[in-house]
């Protein structure tokens, strides 16, 4: 599985990428994707887990937009942001999966369906972007807990960002920090 998988991008550990599902509307949350004897994501009570209760099904995009990340982990990307929608695929995506999805616990085990790599891209690590991922994780904690650890390990995230990232990393961090009321 592992390898049939990595031709899309995703390894052995936790990839984080976008989940998008598809309900009463279409869900985008960005999730970590756990690569290892199986593929599964942990899933706590949000819609994601609620559409994937119903429908079965989990679509990822692999992708390397700051602000794709920041919106979807605080509401749901519009139809302009997608290049098509089946599958659906976010403008700007690198590859496209669809999962069998069924629930076990506070997981949610997938099996491969489907996929197709759209572009490759050659790209250097970037901390201002992985800081912003950072940021991003303690932002959805942030905003249910208030607390103070969360909101210093936020700001001391940013401010690699603002190091280290380019204008895109930039405005998604300040758009992050609108989200969790830092502004
Ligand atoms: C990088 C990153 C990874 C995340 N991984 C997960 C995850 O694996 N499972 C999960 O339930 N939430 C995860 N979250 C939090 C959800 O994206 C966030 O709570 C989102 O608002 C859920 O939206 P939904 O209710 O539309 O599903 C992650 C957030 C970020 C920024």
């Amino acid at each position: 599985m592992e390898i049939l998988i990595e031709k899309f991008g995703l390894y052995e550990g936790i990839n984080e990428v976008i989940g998008i599902t598809f309900g009463e509307w279409i869900n985008t949350a960005p999730v970590g994707l756990i690569v290892g004897d199986d593929v599964r994501v942990r899933l706590y009570s949000n819609h994601t887990r609620e559409f994937v209760d119903k429908s079965g099904t989990l679509y990822v995009n692999v992708i390397y937009d700051p602000l794709v990340f920041v919106i979807s982990a605080f509401e749901d990307l519009g139809k302009e942001w997608f290049e098509s929608l089946d599958p659906p695929v976010i403008k700007g995506s690198l590859s496209w999966v669809k999962f069998r999805a069924m629930l076990d616990g506070n997981f949610a085990v997938l099996e491969f369906l489907e996929g197709d790599v759209l572009r490759k891209e050659v790209r250097a690590v970037n901390r201002g972007f992985n800081a912003l991922i950072e940021a991003t994780v303690h932002a959805t904690r942030y905003v249910l807990t208030g607390s103070k650890t969360l909101a210093d390990k936020i700001r001391y995230y940013g401010r690699i960002v603002e190091r280290c990232g380019g204008s895109r990393e930039k405005e998604a961090y300040r758009l992050l920090v609108k989200y969790a009321g830092l502004d």
